[in-house]
């Protein structure tokens, strides 16, 4: 009875086998199966190296109000091969070109019943699996609403994963590090508080989601070019451990309008059994369009200072009045209320900045609350609550913006829209002209609190089409973006390279609101800088907050030399230098590495990377080719050793090694650090103590 079960099992497996449609990556060592179960169910399946990554998965769509979904019932009636290789060279980034090489199957299917027809492409990868659904124009198929995505991705074990709670409307969470049976006990812990939040399931996750395995693969689950719907989350059944798909819904609970023709963003598994490689992967770019902006002369990586550290520890105030406990705009008369004494955004107070970013070699100034309206912008659902060019009676903003200009410096708007986004929308047009008048080319924006129209959530389609609307108008005008509290970013920023940064994840901010964990930022590269650079703000040196606030008592856990090495791990072609003036120098000597870090790169090389634990990555300036290495610790001290063979060979090198002091902790003694210089070729080699909380950064000066 036993041997017949078997020998039945073991004839179904290789009756899949047979009807299996497969595709190998281009080095033959990812393969991807695909197959149509009975009834017509579509499922595909991926192993790496013989390791099986995704065990067989079902694929498909449940319609709403509509008499069948496309989960069954398919005939394959195409299937199409085709390969591509190709190099790009992107405006800004890591590497001076990157390489997309990919093979691609693409298999059309049909549904019986309502003779529909829905294309699945899949793109293989190296490093990875890219695939899609796609609605081609046909008569059967044409306005659809869908209920759910069910697209499954079966884990093969009970991995642990580095996650943060699933949430329609914030990623601005810690990371967890558990095993995915765990994920359903420790949900509720994961999630701490933010004004505006909404979490769905117990065992809900957000992407990009990194995992390791017990047999040593590292797995990352994604999604590339998110337009024009909801973005993807990812839920658990956790006794199966298998992952569905679950698209933020809107104000009605509906997952997206559809108009065929129509593709979904791109579902992205990234596997490798070295973590660099994730690191340095650019599928999720890959899977994007190429660039749709003609003229780029007008995008630059910025490095810059801004009148913000000292609202977000408390210090000063983004409001001009504490007399009115509630303002409207063009009614409010300003010019009677008594300022509060704390404005940050006052004229003085900016210049000093300027002169700090003159004298210092930034490119350019952000200022926040310089625009009337924040005496209540958040917490009241406000539709009406900025105007975007309305300026305080005490930024003077023609002074100012002829003094940066004398400086040459670069001022950087600010357009909190405190979620109302059919506000921003309704004054955009004027917002960005102004800033054009009066010399702006870069604005961060911002999604506090709630969204308004009511209901609506911060990732579903709706505010998704808005963002990518914001970042579309910005190009006409030339103006670069950073949205914060906007969907996180699955690569877009290669068609729009003017979306030079967003932040989207738990960013420097929240060591001010409490503190962050200490290997916060050796997970944030495998997690939210897959699809995109993040506006971190690093580079704070003075960890005890109280110092600024006495009535703030956070303190910030990182390592003065953590906190340099940043530049370096979190790339982005937007570096802040966040922390105040007077910090830096007091600490001018270490201030010298924030000062000479490049800010775009024309090769990058993942030294050492744990997710949780390390990451140590050197880069080669564009254009100068000085290199430079950061090297961030997670909770535990420990020694860095890597060699330097990633410099030219036959060359001497003055290094400047930035590192935390033996006694160095990120808790108890922060700002215990050394400076060092030694000379180095390719053929040296480190060996670097590396704090709890720490790490360090080096800047290599060609001895010629
Ligand atoms: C949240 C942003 O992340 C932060 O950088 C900004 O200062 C505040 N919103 C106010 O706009
Ligand atoms: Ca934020």
């Amino acid at each position: 009875m036993k041997k017949h079960f078997l020998i039945a099992l073991l004839s179904i497996l290789s009756l899949n086998l047979v009807n299996a449609q497969q595709l190998k990556s281009p080095n033959g060592e990812t393969t991807l199966s695909f197959l149509l179960k009975a009834d017509g169910i579509p499922t595909y399946q991926l192993s790496y190296r013989s390791k099986e990554v995704i065990r067989t998965s079902k694929l498909g769509l449940e319609l709403k109000n509509d008499k069948k979904s496309l989960l069954n019932d398919f005939v394959i009636t195409d299937t199409k091969n085709s390969s591509f290789d190709e190099n790009w060279t992107p405006v800004w980034g890591e590497v001076k070109t990157i390489r997309n090489h990919y093979n691609e199957m693409a298999i059309t299917l049909n549904q019986k019943e309502t003779n529909r027809q829905m294309i699945i492409r899949f793109r293989l990868y190296d490093e990875g699996l890219g695939f899609r659904y796609e609605f081609p124009s046909q008569k059967n198929l044409t306005y659809f609403v869908v209920k759910e995505e069910k697209t499954q991705f079966a884990m093969a074990g009970d991995h642990t994963a580095y996650w943060i709670a699933g949430d329609y409307d914030t990623q601005e969470y810690d990371y967890t590090t558990s095993k995915l049976s765990e994920i359903r006990v420790l949900n509720a812990k994961a999630i701490t508080a933010n004004l505006s939040q909404k979490s769905f399931s117990s065992t809900g996750v957000q992407t990009s989601l990194m995992m390791k395995t017990a047999n040593g693969l590292y797995i990352n689950l994604h999604e590339a070019a998110l337009i024009n719907y909801p973005c993807m989350h990812l839920n658990l059944d956790d006794k199966n451990m298998v992952f569905e798909s679950w698209l933020t819904p809107d104000v009605n609970g509906d997952k997206g309008y559809i108009q065929a023709p129509f593709n979904t963003p791109w579902r992205t598994i990234m596997v490798s059994d070295d973590a660099r490689e994730i690191l340095a992967s650019k599928m999720i770019y890959n899977l994007n369009e190429p660039n749709k902006i003609k003229d780029t002369s007008w995008i630059k990586p910025v490095k810059y200072v801004g009148v913000w550290w000292e609202m977000i520890t408390g210090k000063s105030s983004w409001a001009y009045t504490d007399d009115y406990p509630s303002v409207q705009l063009g009614i409010t008369d300003y010019s009677k209320a008594k300022p509060n004494g704390k404005h940050g955004a006052n004229t003085d107070n900016v210049k000093k900045y300027i002169d700090f970013a003159a004298a210092n070699g930034f490119d350019g100034v952000l200022v926040e609350g310089w625009n009337v309206g924040w005496e209540d912008w958040y917490g009241n659902s406000k539709d009406y609550v900025f105007d975007f060019v309305t300026p305080y009676p005490d930024f003077k903003l023609q002074e100012i913006r002829d003094y940066a200009k004398s400086k040459g410096v670069k001022m950087i708007m600010h357009h909190e829209t405190s979620s109302s986004v059919r506000n921003y929308e309704r004054h955009i047009d004027t917002a960005y002209k102004f800033m054009k008048a009066n010399g702006y080319d870069a604005v961060k924006s911002g999604y506090v609190g709630n969204i308004l129209p009511r209901g609506e959530n911060h990732y579903s389609q709706w505010i998704i089409n808005h963002y990518q609307y914001a970042v579309e108008k910005a190009a006409e005008y030339k103006i670069m973006v950073n949205a914060h509290e906007a969907i996180r970013p699955t690569g877009i920023a290669r068609t729009y390279p003017n979306l030079i940064g967003n932040e989207s994840a738990r960013g420097t901010e929240y060591q001010a609101f409490g503190g962050s964990k200490p290997n916060h930022v050796t997970i944030l590269p495998f997690t939210r800088l897959q699809g995109g650079p993040m506006d971190y703000t690093p580079g704070i040196f003075e960890m005890d907050i109280s110092k600024l606030n006495p009535s703030n008592t956070s303190h910030v856990n990182a390592t003065l030399a953590n906190q340099l090495a940043l530049y370096l791990t979190m790339y982005s072609p937007l570096q802040m230098a966040a922390d105040l003036p007077e910090n830096y120098n007091r600490f001018a000597d270490a201030f010298q590495f924030i000062k000479d870090v490049a800010v775009d790169w024309d090769d990058s090389k993942y030294i050492e990377a744990e997710p949780g634990e390390f990451i140590t990555v050197a880069r080669k300036a564009k254009g100068t080719g000085k290199w430079f290495l950061g090297s961030v610790n997670g909770d535990n001290s420990r020694t860095s050793n890597i060699s330097l063979d990633f410099l030219e060979a036959g060359k001497k090198y003055t290094a400047t090694i930035y590192a935390d002091a033996k006694e160095a902790h990120y808790k108890t003694n922060p700002q215990a650090y050394t400076i060092r210089k030694v000379v180095v070729t390719s053929k040296s080699k480190l060996a670097q103590f590396c704090a709890a909380g720490g790490g360090y950064a080096i800047s290599f000066l060609e001895n010629k």
